[in-house]
């Protein structure tokens, strides 16, 4: 039995089996036939071909579908979102790290907003044997049942409280935080995430879903760069033009990094005015989590606008893989008793 997290994300689908991790973005396309594999001299090759089959039909994912898809699919609508890509998004990852017909016990979560309405549905759509055809780089196809066993659906942020808590044996390695009320900041690409955990205990009060996600910022930016080129930009083709700092549409460089400190600095003052607000009552909050890829970005403007004790965001990992990892721990807390009975069993 294999352990597996997965998170879905809106802006990226990240994985992990407690050894391997996978990111990519949450981009779907229609796949073409590639006459040729190869880069087109010797340098290193950009992102990892990820292309599957699933129920007869070929899917170029992530970053080759942004790159060589014609028609290309892309959503921040959640009922979408889970209808039409959640499934191909998890079976390309689980396709991808697992081997065929090996069970998996699955952890894997929702927005907070979301869970209720959703959870029962994203599971059942997630639990079973599906065949999936792997395609590599060089066109070869690898046949594939993904075998999914258990699925545990958690909400979003709760990923994070356990991956600061747990240990990779999915033990509480951590004395301090069960004990204390945690409040947990997740900014993602179309949501922010907000959650409280009291000695353990969810607060319906303190838990909330916003779209206060970095996809925000990055409309602004889109629709000055429309403005001034013309050009559309699909906001899953900046985040590496807004690390960068600048974008070169048909050959004109446009500089983003004074915009980009603004939009920033706006996005963070909603986020902390979100937290004061949902928190009011809160008072007693002993630490505070920032998590998510977005809470990374926007820790340098955050930090000044939370009142309350904020941990600090160590900026040496990637923030996108907190909830992920946290719920692989998660899934090692809840299955580890089974997997030593049936290592016991196997001899
Ligand atoms: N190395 C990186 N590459 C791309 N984006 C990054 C990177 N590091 C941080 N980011 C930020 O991470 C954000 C995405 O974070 P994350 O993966 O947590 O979102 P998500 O889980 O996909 O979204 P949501 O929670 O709304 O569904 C991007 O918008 C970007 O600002
Ligand atoms: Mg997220």
């Amino acid at each position: 039995m294999e352990i597996l997290g997965i998170d879905i994300g809106f802006g990226f689908t990240k994985a992990t089996d407690g050894r391997n991790s996978l990111i990519f973005k949450s981009v779907i396309g229609e796949a073409t036939d590639l006459q040729f594999h190869e880069p087109l001299y010797g340098g290193p090759v950009v992102g990892e071909h990820l292309q599957v089959e699933v129920d007869g039909k070929g899917y170029f994912i992530g970053e080759l579908a942004e790159r060589q898809s014609n028609v290309r699919f892309f959503t921040l609508d959640q009922a979408q979102f889970i209808s039409d890509f959640a499934r191909n998004l998890a079976l390309a990852a689980a396709a991808s790290m697992v081997k065929s017909h090996i069970p998996i016990n699955l952890v894997s979560g929702l927005p907070i907003g979301y869970y209720k309405q959703y959870k029962d549905e994203l599971a059942r759509l997630l639990q079973g044997k599906h065949d999936v055809v792997l395609v590599d780089a060089e066109g070869n196809r690898h046949q594939k049942t993904i075998n999914i066993n258990r699925v545990r659906i958690l909400p979003q942020p709760f990923g994070s409280l356990f991956n600061f808590m747990l240990n990779d044996q999915g033990e509480v390695g951590e004395r301090r935080l069960p004990k204390e009320k945690v409040g947990i900041i997740d900014v993602g690409f179309r949501t922010s995430d907000y959650t409280i955990s009291d000695r353990m205990r969810y607060s319906e009060r303190g838990s909330r879903t916003t779209d206060s996600g970095i996809a925000r910022a990055f409309n602004v930016i889109a629709k000055k760069l429309r403005e001034k080129s013309n050009v559309s930009v699909e906001l899953y083709r900046l985040y590496e033009a807004v690390e960068r700092g600048n974008i070169k549409i048909r050959g004109q460089e446009y500089d983003l990094k004074g915009l980009t400190e603004q939009v920033f600095g706006q996005l963070a003052s909603t986020v902390a005015s979100e937290v004061d607000r949902l928190w009011v009552d809160d008072w007693d909050i002993d630490t505070m989590i920032l998590t998510g890829g977005g809470g990374a970005v926007l820790a340098r403007h955050l930090q000044p606008l939370i009142k309350g004790h904020l941990m600090p965001v160590d900026a040496t990992r990637d923030a996108r893989l907190f909830n992920v990892q946290g719920y692989w721990k998660f899934g090692k807390h809840l299955w580890a008793r089974g997997v030593m009975e049936e290592e016991k069993a196997a001899g």
